[in-house]
């Protein structure tokens, strides 16, 4: 099977800081920077914006994965594709209209993915599949970085692995990855772990470390 992507969150980051750290994570051996975009509406907490993404666009080459956690979601998808987003994700429970809120990421160029919460259903996906690059499967409860991993949500991950069959679409696990939970998901059909503190633990010296033992269990 194919390598594993770990995609660091900089939510757990030195936000004093953030293009170095960005930097850092980069050459640690980040396949993908994740970017936690929080609303304090659609999550109990609020984060940062498209300047911030802007801001730290040019510290990387790598993809910038950005998880919306924000209600509404299209009013501000050109922001963040302008900003220097290349894969946009958003929660299927943020709206009523998720194929608009798709075609109207694709319309800006960007890759699209959706995501469903841990009280989410695997069904939620099954009308979007054709239309989407990357399902992202939560197993904590959105709105911090830190907290435990939710077990049950690894039936999901098997379900949805499924329903995705030959489909050219990545399957994401966001939330209390660490060297112990990870390859519970990858064994149930993951292929791309985000991790904020597991990886951010340790200051800088420690990414490299931290990056490659997520990679190593898994
Ligand atoms: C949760 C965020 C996650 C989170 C991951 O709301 O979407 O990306 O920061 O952090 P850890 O790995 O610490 O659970
Ligand atoms: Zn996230």
């Amino acid at each position: 099977s194919a390598p594993i992507r770990i995609a660091p969150s900089i939510l757990s980051a030195d936000f004093s800081k953030l293009g170095e750290e960005v930097r850092a994570i980069d050459e640690a051996g980040a396949d993908w920077i994740h970017c936690d975009v929080m609303d304090g509406h659609f999550v109990p907490n609020i984060t940062f914006g498209p300047d911030v993404l802007k801001a730290i666009r040019p510290h990387t080459k790598k993809l910038f994965d950005v998880h919306l956690m924000i209600a509404p979601v299209d009013p501000y998808i050109e922001a963040f594709a302008k900003a220097g987003a290349d894969l946009i994700s958003f929660h299927v429970e943020a709206g009523a209209h998720p194929h608009r809120t798709l075609q109207a990421i694709k319309a800006q160029g960007k890759k699209a993915g959706i995501v469903l919460n841990p009280g989410t259903p695997a069904c939620m996906v099954e009308p979007l599949l054709d239309d989407l690059d990357l399902i992202l499967l939560m197993t904590v409860n959105p709105g911090f970085g830190g907290q435990s991993f939710i077990h049950s949500v690894v039936e999901k991950v098997g379900q949805v692995r499924a329903l995705i069959g030959s489909r050219p679409i990545s399957l994401e696990i966001d939330g209390g990855v660490t060297p112990e939970t990870a390859p519970l998901v990858v064994k149930a059909g993951a292929d791309t772990l985000v991790a904020g503190s597991a990886v951010f633990k340790g200051g800088p010296s420690a990414y490299a470390g931290n990056i490659a033992a997520i990679r190593k269990a898994a």
